[in-house]
């Protein structure tokens, strides 16, 4: 804002809290505590206070009027940032609290229960390409742009009430700038990511009657038969349309965040920062479920993004119908790089 626009804004608001003040002076009778009481309106019958609330309450914006071009520097109060600040100091860190917190107690149960998922009978002798150095890499650009912007974003909507009073102010100040300009810088690579999954997964994340088979036997989850399933098991597909669709969801409302006013006024501002910090929190709750299954939560799943290539035994419990597609194509198995 220019500071022409800044002194305006100063007087304007001066000007509307002194005439406030003098018609209140003027016109209302003074209570016993000498505070001034409401005038008598349609909504009011009883004497009350003169609570800014009310106020609110009754006009829908505090605006005055103003020469520059920018309009929207006329609007001294908007009851609706109110609501929104206190939605995010209260139910906001609950809903946090829920998504993260239960989330990871969710699969510390399961890991407890369950154990890891085994290969049956051990790993194998032989190995078959899974994911290529172009996948591998679009894999990792998406997931470690991504776990930056979850914990930089996690400290927006709570690092205040949770870290603050950890670190300091100074400590917490200078994390909190750095985390700014991550969240900020990092969008990208992270969108890059996303086009890239969406362009090259697509045609293997396309939902089928295998799937339907895969879930109504439960995923391989309960008990332990593996149904088929192609190179994407139904579970997995469901995880590429939560990255996909609220990756987009993220870039959208985040790109709005990110150039205010562009191309919306404030109730869009605060709905895209809702709906932005929804989405958010929900695909952190199934990303740690897919970052769990995908490191300690199965045996052999990690290798298939560190070095591309899988135990051929593994291939075959989790995704028969892939495994026996690609030993008939290439035939190409060789043995664990250890071996
Ligand atoms: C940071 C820890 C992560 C680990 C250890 C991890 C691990 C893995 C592994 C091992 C696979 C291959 C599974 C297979 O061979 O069938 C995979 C696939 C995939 N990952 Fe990750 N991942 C991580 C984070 C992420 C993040 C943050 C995203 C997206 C925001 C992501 C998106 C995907 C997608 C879309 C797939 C393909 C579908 C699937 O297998 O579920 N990953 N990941």
């Amino acid at each position: 804002m220019s500071s022409l626009a800044l002194v305006k804004r100063i007087v304007l608001a001066g000007v509307f809290a002194l005439s406030m003040h003098a018609a209140s002076a003027q016109t209302l009778p003074d209570d016993s505590a000498g505070r001034p009481a409401a005038p008598a309106t349609g909504l009011n019958t009883d004497k009350v206070e003169v609570h800014e609330q009310q106020l609110l309450g009754e006009m829908r914006k505090l605006q005055g009027f103003i020469t520059i071009p920018d309009t929207r520097a006329a609007t001294l109060v908007q009851p609706d940032g109110r609501s929104w600040r206190d939605y995010r100091r209260g139910p906001l860190l609950w809903i946090t609290a829920a998504c993260v917190l239960g989330m990871l107690a969710l699969l510390l149960v399961f890991y407890a229960v369950k154990g890891e998922i085994k290969i049956a009978g051990g790993r194998g002798t032989a190995t078959l390409l899974r994911f290529g150095a172009f996948e591998r890499f679009m894999h990792w650009l998406t997931a470690a742009s991504w776990c930056i912007l979850a914990i930089s974003g996690l400290n927006v909507v709570a690092g205040r009430a949770v870290l603050l009073p950890l670190m300091g102010n100074d400590a917490f100040s200078l994390f909190s700038t750095w985390a700014k300009y991550s969240h900020n810088f990092l969008a990208f690579p992270f969108i890059a990511g996303i086009v890239l999954m969406f362009l090259v997964w697509l045609r293997h994340n396309i939902p089928n009657k295998i799937d339907v088979e895969w879930f109504k036997q439960g995923g391989g989850f309960i008990g332990n038969k593996h149904p088929p399933s192609e190179k994407f098991n139904g579970g997995q597909k469901v995880v590429f349309w939560i990255v996909v669709l609220g990756g987009g969801a993220l870039t959208v409302t985040g790109l709005a965040l990110m150039f205010p006013f562009y191309v919306t006024d404030i109730t869009g501002m605060q709905l895209a920062q809702l709906a932005h910090g929804g989405v958010a929190l929900l695909m952190i709750a199934a990303m740690l479920g897919h970052i769990y299954i995908g490191s300690v939560g199965m045996e052999g799943a990690f290798d298939a993004m560190k070095d591309g290539r899988v135990d051929l035994k593994w291939a075959r419990e989790h995704h028969s119908l892939w495994a026996a597609k690609e030993l008939a194509k290439s035939g190409d198995t060789s043995p664990h790089p250890a071996e």
